[in-house]
Protein backbone atom coordinates (compact mmCIF):
# COMPACT_ATOMS: atom_id res chain seq x y z
CA UNK A 1 0.00 0.00 0.00
CA UNK A 2 2.03 2.61 -0.82
CA UNK A 3 -0.06 4.81 -3.33
CA UNK A 4 0.69 7.94 -1.35
CA UNK A 5 4.60 7.28 -1.36
CA UNK A 6 4.60 6.95 -5.33
CA UNK A 7 2.77 10.50 -5.23
CA UNK A 8 -0.73 9.85 -5.78
CA UNK A 9 -2.88 11.28 -3.27
CA UNK A 10 -4.68 8.54 -2.27
CA UNK A 11 -4.63 5.16 -0.20
CA UNK A 12 -5.84 1.99 -1.83
CA UNK A 13 -7.48 1.21 1.00
CA UNK A 14 -11.33 2.35 1.49
CA UNK A 15 -10.89 2.31 5.54
CA UNK A 16 -8.60 3.54 8.76
CA UNK A 17 -9.38 0.83 10.94
CA UNK A 18 -6.15 0.87 12.55
CA UNK A 19 -1.96 2.29 11.87
CA UNK A 20 -1.16 -1.69 11.13
CA UNK A 21 -2.72 -1.55 7.88
CA UNK A 22 -0.44 1.15 6.54
CA UNK A 23 3.21 0.71 5.33
CA UNK A 24 6.05 2.79 6.40
CA UNK A 25 6.03 4.73 3.19
CA UNK A 26 2.52 5.16 3.72
CA UNK A 27 2.88 6.24 7.34
CA UNK A 28 5.73 8.63 6.64
CA UNK A 29 3.64 10.56 3.83
CA UNK A 30 0.46 10.63 5.89
CA UNK A 31 3.02 12.69 8.71
CA UNK A 32 4.58 14.81 5.71
CA UNK A 33 1.01 15.49 4.56
CA UNK A 34 -0.60 16.34 7.86
CA UNK A 35 2.21 18.68 8.80
CA UNK A 36 2.08 20.86 5.79
CA UNK A 37 -1.70 20.52 6.12
CA UNK A 38 -1.37 21.96 9.51
CA UNK A 39 0.95 24.84 8.18
CA UNK A 40 -1.43 25.66 5.33
CA UNK A 41 -4.01 25.72 7.69
CA UNK A 42 -1.99 28.20 10.68
CA UNK A 43 -0.95 30.27 7.59
CA UNK A 44 -4.37 30.71 6.33
CA UNK A 45 -2.73 29.57 2.85
CA UNK A 46 -4.93 26.28 2.54
CA UNK A 47 -5.86 27.49 -0.92
CA UNK A 48 -7.05 24.49 -3.48
CA UNK A 49 -7.52 21.92 -0.56
CA UNK A 50 -10.48 23.79 0.67
CA UNK A 51 -12.55 22.34 -2.10
CA UNK A 52 -10.82 19.27 -1.82
CA UNK A 53 -14.21 17.13 -0.10
CA UNK A 54 -16.65 19.43 -1.74
CA UNK A 55 -19.95 17.52 -2.10
CA UNK A 56 -18.83 14.97 0.82
CA UNK A 57 -20.53 14.54 3.63
CA UNK A 58 -18.63 13.17 6.71
CA UNK A 59 -20.59 11.63 9.65
CA UNK A 60 -19.15 11.91 13.35
CA UNK A 61 -20.66 9.09 15.15
CA UNK A 62 -19.39 9.35 18.69
CA UNK A 63 -20.95 6.54 21.20
CA UNK A 64 -18.22 7.42 23.60
CA UNK A 65 -17.16 10.78 24.92
CA UNK A 66 -15.10 12.88 22.85
CA UNK A 67 -13.35 16.60 22.83
CA UNK A 68 -10.79 16.23 21.07
CA UNK A 69 -10.94 13.34 18.10
CA UNK A 70 -14.87 14.66 17.50
CA UNK A 71 -13.40 18.54 17.35
CA UNK A 72 -10.60 18.32 15.41
CA UNK A 73 -12.48 15.72 12.89
CA UNK A 74 -15.35 18.05 12.64
CA UNK A 75 -12.50 21.22 11.93
CA UNK A 76 -10.38 18.37 9.48
CA UNK A 77 -13.73 17.68 7.55
CA UNK A 78 -14.84 21.34 7.54
CA UNK A 79 -11.48 22.90 6.26
CA UNK A 80 -11.46 20.56 3.48
CA UNK A 81 -15.00 21.43 2.18
CA UNK A 82 -16.96 18.49 3.63
CA UNK A 83 -20.23 18.74 5.32
CA UNK A 84 -20.06 17.15 8.94
CA UNK A 85 -22.76 15.60 10.52
CA UNK A 86 -22.59 15.35 14.11
CA UNK A 87 -24.71 12.08 14.88
CA UNK A 88 -25.18 13.25 18.70
CA UNK A 89 -26.11 9.51 20.06
CA UNK A 90 -27.33 10.91 23.07
CA UNK A 91 -29.67 12.95 20.96
CA UNK A 92 -30.40 10.01 18.71
CA UNK A 93 -32.51 7.16 17.58
CA UNK A 94 -29.84 5.30 19.02
CA UNK A 95 -31.17 5.57 22.64
CA UNK A 96 -34.24 4.34 21.68
CA UNK A 97 -32.45 0.80 20.76
CA UNK A 98 -31.51 1.38 17.31
CA UNK A 99 -28.73 -0.87 16.15
CA UNK A 100 -25.39 0.15 15.49
CA UNK A 101 -25.46 -1.18 11.89
CA UNK A 102 -29.27 0.33 11.17
CA UNK A 103 -27.77 3.49 12.73
CA UNK A 104 -24.91 3.21 9.87
CA UNK A 105 -26.96 2.31 7.16
CA UNK A 106 -29.46 5.21 7.76
CA UNK A 107 -26.44 7.66 8.06
CA UNK A 108 -25.66 6.40 4.36
CA UNK A 109 -29.04 6.35 2.83
CA UNK A 110 -29.04 10.34 3.99
CA UNK A 111 -25.89 10.37 1.66
CA UNK A 112 -23.17 10.31 4.11
CA UNK A 113 -20.32 8.79 2.81
CA UNK A 114 -17.80 8.63 5.05
CA UNK A 115 -18.28 7.89 9.10
CA UNK A 116 -15.94 8.74 12.09
CA UNK A 117 -16.76 6.21 14.23
CA UNK A 118 -15.94 6.12 18.09
CA UNK A 119 -17.08 3.19 20.16
CA UNK A 120 -16.65 1.23 23.42
CA UNK A 121 -17.09 -2.08 22.00
CA UNK A 122 -13.12 -3.32 20.33
CA UNK A 123 -13.78 -4.25 16.44
CA UNK A 124 -17.25 -1.98 15.73
CA UNK A 125 -15.29 0.20 13.07
CA UNK A 126 -14.57 -2.97 11.50
CA UNK A 127 -18.20 -4.92 11.43
CA UNK A 128 -19.33 -1.17 10.05
CA UNK A 129 -16.92 -1.79 6.93
CA UNK A 130 -18.35 -4.85 6.30
CA UNK A 131 -21.45 -4.13 6.73
CA UNK A 132 -22.37 -0.75 4.79
CA UNK A 133 -20.97 1.33 2.10
CA UNK A 134 -19.55 3.58 4.46
CA UNK A 135 -15.42 4.64 4.47
CA UNK A 136 -14.96 4.05 8.04
CA UNK A 137 -12.52 6.09 9.99
CA UNK A 138 -11.85 4.69 12.88
CA UNK A 139 -11.74 7.08 16.55
CA UNK A 140 -11.26 5.20 19.12
CA UNK A 141 -12.99 1.63 19.69
CA UNK A 142 -12.63 0.06 23.39
CA UNK A 143 -9.40 -1.28 24.07
CA UNK A 144 -8.19 -1.67 20.35
CA UNK A 145 -6.93 0.90 18.37
CA UNK A 146 -6.92 4.71 18.12
CA UNK A 147 -5.03 5.45 14.51
CA UNK A 148 -5.38 8.55 14.46
CA UNK A 149 -4.18 9.66 17.35
CA UNK A 150 -1.29 7.40 16.75
CA UNK A 151 -0.33 9.75 13.63
CA UNK A 152 -0.52 13.03 15.95
CA UNK A 153 1.77 11.25 18.20
CA UNK A 154 4.13 10.39 15.20
CA UNK A 155 3.88 13.63 13.68
CA UNK A 156 4.92 15.26 17.27
CA UNK A 157 7.34 12.88 17.86
CA UNK A 158 9.13 13.06 14.27
CA UNK A 159 9.04 17.06 15.01
CA UNK A 160 10.01 16.91 18.36
CA UNK A 161 13.27 14.69 17.92
CA UNK A 162 14.80 16.00 14.95
CA UNK A 163 12.77 14.57 12.01
CA UNK A 164 13.21 10.70 12.47
CA UNK A 165 12.03 8.49 15.00
CA UNK A 166 14.83 5.78 13.63
CA UNK A 167 16.48 4.45 16.41
CA UNK A 168 14.85 6.47 19.06
CA UNK A 169 13.40 5.21 22.32
CA UNK A 170 10.03 6.21 23.41
CA UNK A 171 9.08 5.51 26.72
CA UNK A 172 5.11 4.69 27.32
CA UNK A 173 4.08 4.81 31.26
CA UNK A 174 0.86 4.03 32.58
CA UNK A 175 -2.00 1.95 32.10
CA UNK A 176 -1.06 0.20 28.44
CA UNK A 177 -3.16 -2.47 28.78
CA UNK A 178 -6.36 -0.38 28.56
CA UNK A 179 -5.29 1.92 26.45
CA UNK A 180 -5.64 1.93 22.70
CA UNK A 181 -3.78 4.83 22.17
CA UNK A 182 -0.76 2.64 23.20
CA UNK A 183 -1.25 0.05 20.82
CA UNK A 184 -1.75 2.19 17.96
CA UNK A 185 1.14 4.07 18.81
CA UNK A 186 3.17 0.62 19.62
CA UNK A 187 2.68 -0.16 16.06
CA UNK A 188 3.00 2.99 14.32
CA UNK A 189 6.05 3.89 16.31
CA UNK A 190 7.82 1.34 15.88
CA UNK A 191 7.14 0.91 12.37
CA UNK A 192 8.80 4.05 11.77
CA UNK A 193 12.15 2.98 13.72
CA UNK A 194 11.55 3.64 17.31
CA UNK A 195 12.29 1.30 19.86
CA UNK A 196 9.34 1.41 23.23
CA UNK A 197 9.97 1.19 26.52
CA UNK A 198 6.64 0.43 29.08
CA UNK A 199 6.60 0.32 32.54
CA UNK A 200 3.55 0.32 34.99
CA UNK A 201 1.95 -1.59 37.49
CA UNK A 202 2.50 -5.25 36.29
CA UNK A 203 -0.81 -6.21 34.88
CA UNK A 204 -1.05 -3.15 33.11
CA UNK A 205 1.94 -4.07 31.01
CA UNK A 206 1.93 -8.00 30.95
CA UNK A 207 2.80 -9.50 27.86
CA UNK A 208 3.75 -6.30 25.76
CA UNK A 209 7.18 -7.98 25.92
CA UNK A 210 6.20 -10.08 23.03
CA UNK A 211 5.89 -7.31 21.04
CA UNK A 212 8.74 -6.96 18.45
CA UNK A 213 10.65 -3.67 19.45
CA UNK A 214 9.09 -3.26 22.96
CA UNK A 215 10.68 -4.22 26.38
CA UNK A 216 8.68 -4.30 29.89
CA UNK A 217 10.54 -2.06 32.86
CA UNK A 218 10.46 -3.41 35.71
CA UNK A 219 10.32 0.62 37.40
CA UNK A 220 10.09 4.41 36.40
CA UNK A 221 13.23 4.93 36.91
CA UNK A 222 14.54 1.87 34.09
CA UNK A 223 11.71 2.59 32.02
CA UNK A 224 12.79 6.19 31.55
CA UNK A 225 16.33 6.12 31.50
CA UNK A 226 17.61 6.63 27.76
CA UNK A 227 14.07 7.29 26.24
CA UNK A 228 14.36 10.07 24.17
CA UNK A 229 10.88 11.18 24.68
CA UNK A 230 8.06 10.41 27.45
CA UNK A 231 4.23 9.47 27.17
CA UNK A 232 2.28 8.92 29.88
CA UNK A 233 -1.33 7.32 29.76
CA UNK A 234 -4.74 8.41 31.41
CA UNK A 235 -5.69 6.03 33.87
CA UNK A 236 -9.00 4.93 32.76
CA UNK A 237 -11.40 4.44 35.16
CA UNK A 238 -14.62 4.42 33.22
CA UNK A 239 -12.72 0.90 31.75
CA UNK A 240 -12.00 -0.70 34.88
CA UNK A 241 -8.92 -0.11 35.22
CA UNK A 242 -8.39 0.96 38.84
CA UNK A 243 -8.36 -3.01 40.03
CA UNK A 244 -5.28 -3.59 39.38
CA UNK A 245 -3.20 -1.02 41.33
CA UNK A 246 -4.09 -0.25 44.77
CA UNK A 247 -5.18 3.10 44.91
CA UNK A 248 -4.34 6.19 42.83
CA UNK A 249 -2.50 7.52 45.58
CA UNK A 250 -0.37 4.53 44.98
CA UNK A 251 0.26 4.75 41.13
CA UNK A 252 0.90 8.00 41.63
CA UNK A 253 3.50 7.59 43.89
CA UNK A 254 5.10 4.91 41.94
CA UNK A 255 4.29 5.85 38.20
CA UNK A 256 3.58 9.37 38.50
CA UNK A 257 5.42 12.27 36.32
CA UNK A 258 7.06 15.36 37.83
CA UNK A 259 9.91 17.61 36.96
CA UNK A 260 12.22 15.82 39.18
CA UNK A 261 11.72 12.14 37.53
CA UNK A 262 11.23 13.23 33.58
CA UNK A 263 15.12 14.03 34.73
CA UNK A 264 16.01 10.47 34.63
CA UNK A 265 15.17 10.41 30.99
CA UNK A 266 17.95 11.50 28.74
CA UNK A 267 18.40 15.58 28.52
CA UNK A 268 15.64 17.56 27.29
CA UNK A 269 12.75 14.61 26.76
CA UNK A 270 9.57 15.91 26.32
CA UNK A 271 6.33 14.16 27.79
CA UNK A 272 3.35 13.58 25.84
CA UNK A 273 0.05 12.48 26.75
CA UNK A 274 -3.22 12.03 24.74
CA UNK A 275 -5.70 13.89 27.20
CA UNK A 276 -7.66 14.13 28.56
CA UNK A 277 -5.29 14.31 31.57
CA UNK A 278 -5.85 13.38 35.21
CA UNK A 279 -3.38 15.86 36.46
CA UNK A 280 -2.16 15.10 39.95
CA UNK A 281 -2.30 11.40 39.31
CA UNK A 282 -0.34 10.59 35.98
CA UNK A 283 1.87 13.99 35.97
CA UNK A 284 1.74 17.29 37.53
CA UNK A 285 -0.06 19.92 36.56
CA UNK A 286 3.38 21.82 36.78
CA UNK A 287 4.92 19.38 34.16
CA UNK A 288 1.69 19.56 31.43
CA UNK A 289 2.36 22.68 31.68
CA UNK A 290 6.03 22.88 31.60
CA UNK A 291 8.37 23.96 28.70
CA UNK A 292 8.80 19.90 28.23
CA UNK A 293 5.21 19.25 27.35
CA UNK A 294 4.37 18.38 24.27
CA UNK A 295 0.37 18.10 24.65
CA UNK A 296 -0.86 21.41 23.41
CA UNK A 297 1.20 20.24 20.32
CA UNK A 298 -0.03 17.35 20.24
CA UNK A 299 -3.99 18.74 19.73
CA UNK A 300 -2.77 21.25 17.34
CA UNK A 301 -1.11 18.55 14.78
CA UNK A 302 -4.64 16.36 15.98
CA UNK A 303 -6.22 18.66 13.05
CA UNK A 304 -3.76 18.36 10.44
CA UNK A 305 -3.64 14.83 10.68
CA UNK A 306 -7.07 14.31 10.36
CA UNK A 307 -7.01 16.68 7.18
CA UNK A 308 -4.66 14.34 6.15
CA UNK A 309 -6.29 11.17 6.81
CA UNK A 310 -10.13 12.33 5.27
CA UNK A 311 -7.99 14.00 2.13
CA UNK A 312 -6.63 10.54 1.72
CA UNK A 313 -9.47 7.89 1.64
CA UNK A 314 -12.43 10.18 0.69
CA UNK A 315 -10.21 12.16 -2.43
N1 LIG B 1 -7.00 11.66 22.92
C1 LIG B 1 -8.32 11.55 22.75
O1 LIG B 1 -8.84 10.64 22.08
O2 LIG B 1 -9.04 12.56 23.34
P1 LIG B 1 -10.62 12.68 23.29
O3 LIG B 1 -11.19 11.53 24.06
O4 LIG B 1 -10.92 14.03 23.93
O5 LIG B 1 -11.06 12.62 21.85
Amino acid sequence: MTAVATGRQTWTSRHLLDVDQLSRADLEATLDLAAKLRDQRTSGELGEARKRLTGHTVGLAFYEASTRTRVSFELAARELGATAVDLSVVGSSVIKGESLIDTMLTLERTGAQTVVLRHAMAGAPYLVARSTGLRVLNAGDGAHAHPTQALLDAVTLREALGGSLDGKTIAIIGDVAHSRVARSDIHALTRLGARIVVGGPPAWVAGFGAWPAVRVAPGLREALEGADAVMTLRVQLERAAGGAIGSLREYTRSWGLDEERLSWAKPGAPILHPGPTNEGIELTAELAASERSLIGRQVTNGVGARMAVLSLLAA
